[in-house]
Formats: C-alpha cells, structure tokens, sequence
C-alpha cells in the first residue's frame, strides 16, 4: 500500500473544524486591522530563497526541497513565505497602491526537518507582512493582532519573547567580538555550535544542547552592544507594547533561524505543545527587498505554525463554532423520502442545514445513525406523521419528543438570521 509522504499528514474530515475555525477567525481579525489576503505559487526559483533567507541558516543549507524542472532551472518547494510576498510587492509595485501596505497568507510550507509532534515537513503557516513602514508602533500593533487571534480562539499560555538583533551598522562589531569569545572556549560547545562559530555565529546563542547553555550564558549580549538607533526603536517598541497593555519579555538570546532578519525579533511559544514549543516568530527585515532587487523598502511581519495551533486550540472552541447540521430527518419509507426530500431543500433554502437519511431499515437504526454524525434533533416521518401533518421532532441529547408542523418547522428555519443552526 502507497503511504503519505513521511512528515505530511492527511487532515481527516474529523480535524477540519479545527483548522476551519482558525481560519476563519483568522481572516476576520486581519480584515478588522486592514490587511489583505495574496496567495503565491507553492515553488519559486530556489535564487530567491538563497538570496532572501541566506546561504548559511539551517533552512537554506540543510532543509530546502530543490530539485531541476523539466527544462533546468532549479525550482524550490517554499520554505517559508516572507521572501515570497517581498518578491510579489516587487514584481507587481504593490507599494504603489498602498504604503504601508499589510497582508496576510495562509498555506503550506515545505522544510526537510526531522519529523516528530507539531514538527512536519509539509507544514501549514498563516502569517502577515507589513512592508513600507519602520514604524515601532506598527511592530506592536502586529503582535496585537496575533495575541487578538489566540485570544479569539481561547488559546491560553501563551508567552511572548521579544529581542532585538541589531542592524547592519551595530551587528558585525558584535558578531566579531562574539566570534571571538566563542573562539576562546570552542571546545566547550557542540559539534554543530562548532560549525556555526564561523557560518553563521549568532545561532550559537540559539543552541538548545545542554551542554552549551553553561557557555553560552557568559557569551556578550547583543543588547549592550546596539548602535543608537537601534537601542532607541527597541525602547520605542517596548513602549508601543506597554500602551497596548502587552506582557512580554526580552530576552537576548533570542535570534531567530533566517538571515533577513534586524532590529526587532520576537517568538511567541505555548507551554502545551511539548517540545516544539514556538507557535509563532516574527521580526524587522528592511534590507530584503533591496536585497531581492526591489528598491529598499522596510518590512515587518510574523508567521504562526497551524499544526501547533491546531493543537493548543481548547475543545470548547471548536464545540462553540461547529457549523455540520444539528437537524437529520429521518424518514421512514420511500414515500416520506419524497416529502423529506422536498423539505430539506426548503431548510437549505433558507440557508439551514440538515442531513437526510436516505436508507433508514428501522427507526433504531436511524437514531443510531443520527447520533453517530452528533446530530441534535432528528425530525421523524412515518406513515402516521405523513397522514397527520405532525411529525415527530426528537431532542436527542434530552432525549424529549414533541410535535412540529412544516410550517412551524419553516418559521423556525426562517429566524437567528445568519445563523447555519435552526433554532427550535
Ligand atoms: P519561522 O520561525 O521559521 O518563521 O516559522 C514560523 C512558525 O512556523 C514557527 O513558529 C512554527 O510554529 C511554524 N513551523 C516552522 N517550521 C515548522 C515545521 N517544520 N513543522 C511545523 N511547524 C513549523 C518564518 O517562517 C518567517 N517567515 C516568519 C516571518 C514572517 N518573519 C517575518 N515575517
């Protein structure tokens, strides 16, 4: 038998509530902040992602899906969608229209990681951009939307770690002085720690062995090493942060896993989700349009894993916005299958739903049935209800009966405007 792709999953019809919540409620948020949803292709010239992310990170060097089309040119699955969306605000003058201009995206991403829980390698992002302003206060109001979207959704225990990584005028003193100090006690790190003091030092803070964090903890901090413009649009941030009543905390050791990244950096982690705890990161990179050919242009945004989402999302949530039909009608027989069916379309025309049984053997087995899809109330038509014009509407969790006409069964249709539940 033919297997999914080791690190991808099917999501089932059962999880799909889930993931539509979230994105629905997603979608919601951001429009209430203004940003506006661009979808890009899936694969890109794999340049692109050299050029935007870096030669050195572990996503470029190690985890990319590259591979030649049929005519040569080297082709990459996205890693991530940040580069992307810079080269569609290039390639089609976005900021012409709008500055800043905000968006957002929702889709899969691809990274050949080691898969394990909430670690894929087809994975799904929904992130946001705001490319065009350096303003500090837009860096707050971002995060105040993403904190908004978990609060929307019930999410709870979530931390936000913030930090700041310098610009090209204050970081390469400090990677020089920090290569230095690693330098001096190499053979206290790891092996990988090791290899990164020369590609790319700053990770080194980043190491999460346990045998680097003793001497890692005596390494400079990038904080007391920032250039005045970057400590004062650090301070600026921090301020916007505390006016919107936002709890976070610095911590210098944060750098993030991409080259593009300046100034403000920040990650938001959950407690529930184990081991790979980063539900969100985000940050400052106002050198990668330049750096992708555009003219320079400022950029700020953030992306969250929704598998991770998916699984810190508490079960009331989901409970609370379920929208498959709580109505089955069950009719016995083919002649109330005739009226059944007729009535259905009416209850979808008035924008309700309900499933119709179409081969109930017996009364029990529709129950049963109905049960099995969590449905509410099941509405019962049988030869005695067909003649009557009174069917017999079941309340399955109180397990109470009573009769209904269809035109009662309409009316009840017809109200709770913009509700996909008939509220009986
Ligand atoms: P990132 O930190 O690489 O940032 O990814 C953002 C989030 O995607 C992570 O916090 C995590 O929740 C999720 N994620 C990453 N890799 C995996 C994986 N293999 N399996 C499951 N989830 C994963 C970026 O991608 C940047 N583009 C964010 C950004 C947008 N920065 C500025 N704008």
């Amino acid at each position: 038998m033919v297997r999914a792709v080791k690190g991808t999953k099917d999501i089932l019809p059962e999880e799909m509530p889930r993931w539509q919540l979230i994105e629905s409620t997603a979608r919601n948020i951001f429009a209430t902040f203004g940003f506006e949803e661009i979808r890009t292709p899936l694969f890109e010239e794999t340049e692109l992602f050299h050029r935007g992310i870096g030669e050195a990170t572990d996503v470029v060097s190690k985890e990319m899906y590259t591979f030649p089309d049929r005519s040569g040119n080297s082709l990459t699955l996205r890693p991530e969608m940040t580069a992307s969306v810079v080269r569609a605000t290039i390639e089609h003058r976005l900021e012409l229209y709008r500055n800043p201009l905000r968006l957002f995206y929702i889709g899969p991403m691809f990274r050949y990681e080691r898969p394990q829980k909430g670690r894929y390698r087809q994975f799904h992002q929904i992130g946001a951009e705001v490319i065009g302003s350096d303003h500090p206060a837009i860096e707050a109001e971002a995060i105040e939307m993403l904190l908004l979207l978990l609060e929307r959704l019930q999410v709870r225990g979530s931390e936000l770690v913030i930090n700041s990584i310098g610009c090209p005028s204050c970081r390469p003193d400090f990677l020089n002085l920090l290569r230095n100090a690693v330098s001096e006690k190499l053979e206290r790190f790891c092996a990988d720690c090791r290899d990164r003091s020369s590609r790319n030092v700053l990770r080194v803070l980043d190491c999460k062995q346990e045998t680097c964090q003793e001497p890692i903890e005596s390494l400079p901090a990038i904080s007391d090493h920032l250039c005045e413009g970057c400590r004062s649009h650090f301070l600026q941030f921090r301020s916007w942060l505390e006016k919107r009543r936002v709890p976070y905390q610095v911590r210098s050791r944060l750098v993030r896993g991409l080259d593009y990244y300046e100034k403000t950096t920040f990650e938001i982690s959950n407690g529930l989700l184990g081991a790979q705890n980063a539900l969100a990161g985000g940050g400052r990179y106002d050198g990668l349009s330049a750096l992708l050919g555009g003219k320079p242009s400022k950029g700020f945004g953030f992306a969250m894993g929704m598998e991770r989402l998916v699984l810190a999302l508490p079960e009331e949530a989901v409970k609370e916005s379920s929208s498959t039909p709580e109505l089955c009608l069950v009719p016995l027989g083919e002649k109330a299958l005739e009226v059944a069916a007729g009535v259905a379309s009416k209850i979808r025309q008035a924008g309700k739903g309900c499933y119709l049984e179409y081969e109930a053997r017996s009364l029990k087995a529709a129950l049963r049935s109905a049960d099995r899809i969590r449905a509410r109330w099941a509405l019962i038509l049988g030869d005695n209800e067909l003649q009557t014009g009174q069917w017999v509407l079941k309340d399955l969790t109180a397990q109470t009966q009573r009769l209904i006409t269809e035109t009662e069964l309409l009316e009840a249709c017809a109200s709770g405007a913009g509700k996909t539940q008939i509220l009986f």
